[in-house]
């Protein structure tokens, strides 16, 4: 907040052109701010930026020249201009440290930095920066366009003023918040992934089938999707790190991850982004 009202963002980097980073990419364009997208593979840019035009084309409501508010780059170098950066790459410490090493030095002084991870101290990876005081966690949840939530987590180091400011992007988006403090997986990971693990566990210990466990727990606790379904949606491989955070973070056997989310891991089975997980998408 400033003497002049609320401060606005007017452009956004994102980190990362998987499925959340398009899918920030999406809402925000459809909010009418300009979006600088960034990737190490140039493919992924290409078909990601493909894909967000035609989701914003397919919205009828939306009659925006997307054109100059849509860029994507394989040079880092491209998002020096933005006034927030969200990353939204793989969920690794050691890949996101790296990132905010190389992005630090070629933003303005006075821009944010925000990560989307699922599970990873905010306290941390701000130190990876040069500015842990405008540094937060913006959790957006998956499928970014669809899901009214987003969760704010602050580091022990984040300002009020930064909180402030990403409470503003929210609204812009049109998006509900929760604030979570810094804790391992914060607060909607913490409380789902233990239930999709124990769903996995249910799966490995032959307790039911794929289909009877997802049927059991959607109509029975009246949830959109079942467990499995909902694994393969997130990729197996995200839950597999949120799940690792959790075991190392409490040092606590209730969140060890089971040996069968393992295993599909190392298969490269991930969900519905590799085309097969719990169910079959080839
Ligand atoms: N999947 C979910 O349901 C979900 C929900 C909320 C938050 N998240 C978090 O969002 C982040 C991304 O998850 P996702 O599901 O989009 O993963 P994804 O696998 O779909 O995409 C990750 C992207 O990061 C890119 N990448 C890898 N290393 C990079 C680097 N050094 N620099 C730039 N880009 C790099 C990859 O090329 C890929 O395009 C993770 O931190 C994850 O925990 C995921």
């Amino acid at each position: 907040m400033t003497d002049q009202g609320p401060i606005l963002i007017r452009s956004v980097g994102v980190i990362g052109a998987g499925q959340m980073g398009l899918g920030i990419a999406e809402v925000s364009v459809q909010a009418g701010i300009a979006v600088q997208l960034y990737d190490v593979s140039g493919d992924r840019i290409r078909e990601g930026i493909g894909k967000v035009r035609e989701a914003i084309s397919r919205n009828k409501c939306t009659e925006l020249p997307i054109s100059g508010k849509l860029a994507g780059s394989d040079s880092i170098d491209d998002l020096g201009a933005c006034d927030l950066v969200i990353e939204a790459a793989t969920e690794n410490e050691a890949i996101k440290r790296d990132v905010f090493q190389r992005l630090c030095p070629i933003l303005k002084p006075e821009a944010l930095i925000a990560t989307n991870t699922s599970s990873l101290s905010i306290t941390r990876l701000a130190k990876a920066t040069d500015r842990p005081d405008r540094f937060l966690g913006i959790h957006f949840m998956n499928p970014v366009p669809v899901m009214k939530l987003i969760e704010l987590v602050r580091g022990i180091a984040t300002s009020q003023q930064t909180y402030e400011v990403a409470q503003g992007y929210a609204a812009q988006l049109g998006k509900e918040v929760t604030t979570s403090e810094d804790s391992p997986a914060f607060i909607v990971n913490r409380v789902v992934l233990p239930m999709i693990n124990e769903a996995i566990f249910a799966l490995h210990e032959g307790v039911g089938t794929v289909e009877a466990i997802d049927r059991g727990v959607k109509l029975g606790a009246n949830h959109p999707m079942g467990p499995l379904r909902l694994a393969d949606f997130i990729g197996l491989d995200t839950c597999l790190a949120i799940m690792r955070v959790l075991h190392e973070g409490f040092a606590d056997q209730k969140y060890r991850p089971c040996p069968l989310l393992v295993k599909y891991v190392e298969a490269g089975w991930l969900g519905r982004k590799t085309g097969r997980g719990f169910y079959d998408y080839r």
